[in-house]
């Protein structure tokens, strides 16, 4: 209960007394001087007054919602108290001041502030370096996709929709003929860069329509570029509360399974975090509108696969969520089984790239296996869907085509040495099915969905 008649703060701290004990409290500023008043179990009330070492502070909206933090702490086992610490002190080190700040940092795909140029965050690069770069022709627009500097589903589909915006600006046509003649190529060009993501298709027919309906009004050329612009800034910003409505669903079920002081064990698989869509992810959603309801980063413990080949969930959601402060593990894929059957984990939420008309669900390679291992250990599997990834056109999984990469990146691309024999056959899909069977829901920005998949998509409208 929070407790009245003294200084009532919002910031909780942990100090640490000359005497190596720990103090946990809350103040309203913690560059006061913090003063320890009793230290050490059943130690009277003295005040004390032992010199004390600010190690750890953190911040919330109201005072409640520190003193309720403040009393979950002061339960915490010495070790809970140690990772606590060690990760704000690798929050300091990147100086991420807080989530918002950080989104803005890592911002998968934006317009340069003249809008010649996409403006990316190379994701090849992280976590190691965080470095932004500017594609202005359809190659570089291209490699990017393919090359998955930007990816993600959705994340790829906004860069698809700017980058037609970018070169349809470039465009020397006089007549508007021959600017969608161009136009149509640039779009088939960008389609050809990555196959599963069906939002990369959906957003390039988006912006076509855009061109078409704006010609057939007779629009001048000039306004169509600027309407094109509008059309891919439209995208991105629906991605956000897409993002947001996702989550919030995503929170109730998390509320729902909160038991009193544990965290929640939440499993996820590849990257569908804030670096795969405009701001909030889809498979995160619900982790970051935790955040936002006042829920403390340790009252989740995020298991992340590793998600081989391409280490999405190592490089990319571990660095995002525990630079949100969200407790985050990192494992091997071959390793959730373990995790499973030991009872860590109580939910898993993933995203996808494409589900059809049936509710089948292409996702990162791996991700059928961990729905499989979920129905044997009886754990909800919640697929992440915003709708414009549900292509109805598609009757079943097996006609989803399935995106085949490069052997290197199984063999050598993160070793020092090569890991197979020179010349070896490789097996490299980079998505696999989920059986609808296998999904407890599919959660998407209009509403829950349940088997069957085809009856829920009509009743919540998704055309
Ligand atoms: O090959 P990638 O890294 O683009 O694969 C990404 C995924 O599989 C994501 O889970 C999916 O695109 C959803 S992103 C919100």
């Amino acid at each position: 209960m929070p407790r009245t008649g003294e200084n009532v703060g919002n910031y909780i701290y942990i100090a640490e007394c000359s005497d190596g004990t720990w103090y946990t409290g809350w103040t309203t500023d913690p560059k006061r001087r913090i003063r320890v008043h009793n230290s050490g179990k059943g130690a009277k009330y003295t005040r004390s007054r032992l010199p004390v070492r600010l190690i750890y502070t953190e911040e919330y909206e109201t005072a409640v919602q520190a003193q309720r933090r403040e009393y979950e702490i002061k339960q915490f086992s010495r070790r809970q108290k140690e990772k606590l610490i060690q990760q704000f002190s690798g929050r300091q080190k990147e100086k991420l001041m807080n989530t918002e700040q950080f989104f803005e940092n890592v911002l998968s795909v934006r317009l340069t502030e003249d809008r010649r140029a996409l403006d990316i965050i190379d994701q090849t690069l992280l976590p190691g370096t965080i470095r932004r770069i500017n594609l202005n022709t359809k190659e570089e627009i291209w490699e990017a996709i393919k090359k998955l500097r930007v990816r993600g589903a959705p994340a790829i589909g906004v860069s698809a929709a700017y980058g037609m915006a970018v070169l349809s600006a470039q465009s020397k046509a006089g007549d508007f003929g021959t600017f969608y003649k161009e136009f149509t190529q640039l779009k088939e060009y960008l389609a050809s860069s990555r196959p599963t993501a069906v939002n990369l298709f959906w957003a390039l027919n988006r912006m076509d329509a855009c061109a078409k309906a704006a010609g057939e009004q007779g629009k001048s050329l000039d306004e169509i570029k600027e309407l094109l612009y509008k059309e891919a800034d439209a995208i991105r910003e629906e991605d956000v509360q897409i993002s947001r409505n996702i989550g919030e669903i995503g929170f109730r079920l998390l509320k729902d399974l909160k038991k009193d002081g544990k965290p929640i064990g939440i499993l996820t698989h590849c990257n569908a975090g804030t670096l795969a869509t405009s701001k909030y992810g889809t498979a995160t959603a619900p982790m970051y509108m935790a955040l936002e309801h006042g829920w403390a980063g340790s009252d989740m413990h995020v298991y992340c696969d590793e998600t081989r080949p391409l280490l999405q969930g190592a490089r990319l959601t571990s660095f995002e969520l525990n630079a949100a402060g969200i407790t985050t593990t990192v494992q091997c894929d071959n390793m959730a089984s373990l995790l499973m059957k030991s009872g860590k984990i109580d939910i898993i939420f993933v995203g996808c790239d494409r589900v059809a008309a049936n509710g089948d669900a292409a996702n990162k390679i791996g991700t059928s296996s961990v729905a499989i291992l979920a129905k044997h250990y009886g754990i909800p599997f919640y697929v992440c869907a915003p709708s414009s990834t549900i292509d109805l056109k598609t009757p079943t999984g097996d006609q989803i085509p399935i995106e085949m990469r490069d052997p290197d990146e199984v063999t050598q691309m993160w070793y020092k040495e090569r890991m197979a024999p020179e010349g070896i056959d490789v097996f490299n899909p980079a998505f696999d099915v989920t059986d609808h069977s296998l999904i407890t829901g599919m959660i998407t920005e209009k509403g829950l969905c349940t088997e069957p998949y085809g009856d829920a998509f009509v009743k919540l409208g998704i055309e």
